[in-house]
């Protein structure tokens, strides 16, 4: 099994360039169903992304990536197409049960793999069955799946969510596509990666007002013929680097950066005393010393990412005084607290919340990755530590990641895969 080794303390220096976003092009790849010849830019060449790729082949697109170019085209020509998305294929990547909408909404059946737990929390799908059963579909959990149907095709429907789900809001939003007749979708996620959606949809001739939480679509659309999108840069991926620059960084840029979906993080980050500049699509950050505290509280967007947090818990291991993360989203994401312990941090959990004192010297060791977001933490925590840090089971991060060590490394950071 692959670990990573780093040697702590080296000052981080250079240019950062961010890759396309994998939370972005998982369900406009999902979506590809319902079109006939697509073209997508800008890709992360990712594990989730391949796995993603692999599942639509099985359902009968062809499906070709060009790793060199960061392009994917896929073609859906309908002549062997497979309603079944097998557990396979669904377990390593929950993303895999967004085919469900556009399965049903095209062909009017599936059976899609309940994609079950995983290490930060339970996470149903019932919000998913919710809004399709609104659209008319029947549907059973059988064996391990979902069996799915619509005879008749879905129709369109009133659905108001009663939580905000991600995914959720982008199955709805891909069986809306094929419903007939109107559907007013409320109380819906707004992540950039939803918006990158919409667009996409609109592409394909979809008209769709959005009103943020409220999204009404007009669908038994007919895709256009052929559909070129460039994807979304990866805001997660953007605040991860954020962090390690304003951690362990002289001086590094942030390039493809929209600046304007990350106004909060930035807000905290200076907020914190981080040395920041601005620009349209770029970041500058300086040397920063004496950060403060900070007290966090994870929520949907626009609110605070949780898929930020336990990188921004790094960050507050160097700051003066106790900082606090409150997690709203998953019942047990600090999985990554333990092994940051493990390196010296003083980290207390009560209910869902982090108390973090800092600033800690942090001591390189032999960790654990957990999940794909825990992980990078730990590189995060690695990089400021004194002496190596082992970080096992890094196929999280490759699910998620692109080239995250030669990323590093082009800003002198010593990193190794072993
Ligand atoms: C997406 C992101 C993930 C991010 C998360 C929250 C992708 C591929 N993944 O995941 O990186 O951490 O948003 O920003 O985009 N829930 C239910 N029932 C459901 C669906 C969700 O109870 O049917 C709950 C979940 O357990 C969780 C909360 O709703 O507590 C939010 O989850 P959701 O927004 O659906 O996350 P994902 O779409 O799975």
């Amino acid at each position: 099994m692959q670990k990573l080794l780093i040697s702590g303390k080296r000052k981080l220096k250079g240019t950062i360039s961010l890759s396309g976003s994998k939370n972005a092009t998982l369900p406009i790849l999902a979506a590809s169903i319902l079109a006939n010849k697509v073209k997508l830019n800008n890709i992360p060449l990712v594990k989730d992304i391949f796995t993603m790729a692999e599942l639509l082949r099985y359902i009968g697109l062809k499906v070709k990536i060009k790793n060199f170019k960061r392009l994917i085209e896929l073609e859906n020509n309908e002549k062997k197409i497979n309603t079944l998305a097998p557990y396979k294929l669904v377990k390593t990547m929950r993303a895999g049960v967004l085919v469900l909408g556009p399965l049903l909404a095209k062909y009017r059946k599936a059976k899609v793999s309940l994609p079950g737990g995983c290490a930060i929390g339970t996470r149903p799908v019932d919000l998913h069955l919710f809004a399709l059963k609104k659209l008319g579909a029947k549907i059973k959990i059988k064996d391990g799946y979902i069996i799915a149907e619509a005879r008749k095709g879905l129709r369109g429907a009133q659905i108001k969510f009663p939580s905000i789900s991600v995914g959720a809001t982008e199955n709805a939003l891909l069986a809306a596509f094929g419903a007939k007749g109107k559907t007013i979708l409320s109380n819906c996620a707004t992540e950039p990666e939803i918006l990158d959606l919409i667009m996409f949809l609109r592409k394909m001739g979809c008209k769709i007002e959005n009103f943020g939480r409220k999204i009404i679509v007009r669908g038994n659309t007919k895709s256009k013929n052929f559909i070129n999108h460039k994807v979304i840069s990866d805001r997660i991926e953007g605040g991860t680097y954020l962090v390690a620059a304003v951690l362990a960084g002289e001086k590094i840029t942030i390039n493809k950066i929209d600046t304007n979906i990350f106004k909060n993080e930035l807000a905290i980050l200076k907020k914190m005393g981080a040395r920041i500049v601005i620009s349209k699509n770029s970041v500058l950050i300086m040397k920063s010393k004496n950060l403060k505290k900070i007290s966090i509280s994870t929520k949907p967007y626009p609110g605070f990412p949780t898929d930020l947090q336990a990188q921004f818990m790094v960050l507050m291991t160097q700051s003066k005084g106790v900082s606090k993360i409150k997690e709203n989203i998953f019942e047990n994401r600090f999985m990554h607290v333990p092994e940051l312990r493990r390196m010296g941090a003083k980290i207390e959990i009560k209910n869902q919340t982090a108390s973090i004192l800092g600033p800690t010297k942090l001591t390189g060791a032999e960790v654990m990755a957990t999940d794909l977001r825990a992980s990078v933490s730990l590189v995060l925590a690695g990089l400021i530590a004194d002496n190596r840090t082992i970080i096992n089971r890094i196929y999280h991060l490759d699910r998620g990641y692109e080239f995250l060590e030669s990323k590093l490394k082009k800003c002198k950071a010593k990193i190794k895969r072993i």
